[in-house]
């Protein structure tokens, strides 16, 4: 099937449908193999990872569980997490977690969401991430499981948004920079 036109606030594909699909694979073989004879605790920030989730937890071939967390940001989409706006609803005590992430982008949210599965006290807790831009980094974190690392672009698709759209895109998108200035 034939990937749907670029809207037009898209500049460019910067990741393909088939690009994401192969190294999401990748990602649930090394889960799959680093915690082999463990059930896995998936937990995902609303909204934005969700579609990484869904294709990520059918690559992975291990008894696992997934849970969401939600927080809201000081502004939309900007970092500085103020509070938790949907909780967890399973105990993560002593088990193993993996936080699951669209984008890491100043690092604010995931250091934030780290800090409150942490005093959960789970047996161990990681990071995957399907996309990393470090350069406008503040908070460091530690990405165990990295799909891509990319530019400091704003990108759509696969689950990222600009202002709420974009989300159902298959690919990965960077944005024109007139869309960019009214976001
Ligand atoms: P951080 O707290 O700055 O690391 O960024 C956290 C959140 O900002 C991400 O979870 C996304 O929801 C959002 N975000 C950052 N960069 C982008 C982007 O390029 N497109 C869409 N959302 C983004
Ligand atoms: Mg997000």
């Amino acid at each position: 099937m034939a990937a749907p036109p670029l809207p037009e606030v898209c500049e460019a594909i910067l990741l393909s449908e088939e690009q994401i699909r192969r190294r999401v694979a990748e990602l649930g073989e090394m889960l799959t193999r680093d915690y082999a004879g463990r059930e896995l605790r998936l937990v995902t920030v609303l909204r934005g990872g969700i579609v990484f989730l869904a294709d990520l937890v059918r690559s992975i071939d291990l008894p696992l569980h997934i849970d969401f967390m939600a927080v809201s940001p000081y502004a939309p989409g900007r970092g500085g997490v103020v509070r938790v706006t949907k909780d967890l609803d399973e105990n993560l005590e002593g088990k193993a977690v993996v936080l699951v992430e669209d984008v890491v982008d100043t690092g604010l949210t995931v250091n934030y969401v780290l800090r409150l599965l942490r005093a959960r006290n789970p047996g161990s807790l990681e990071v995957c991430a399907l996309l990393d831009k470090d350069v406008r980094r503040i908070a460091d974190v530690p990405v165990g499981y990295l799909g891509f690392k990319i530019p400091d672009h704003f990108v759509v698709g696969y689950g990222l948004d600009l202002r709420g759209r974009y989300r159902n895109l298959p690919y990965i998108a960077t944005l024109r920079e007139d869309a960019l200035a009214s976001r």
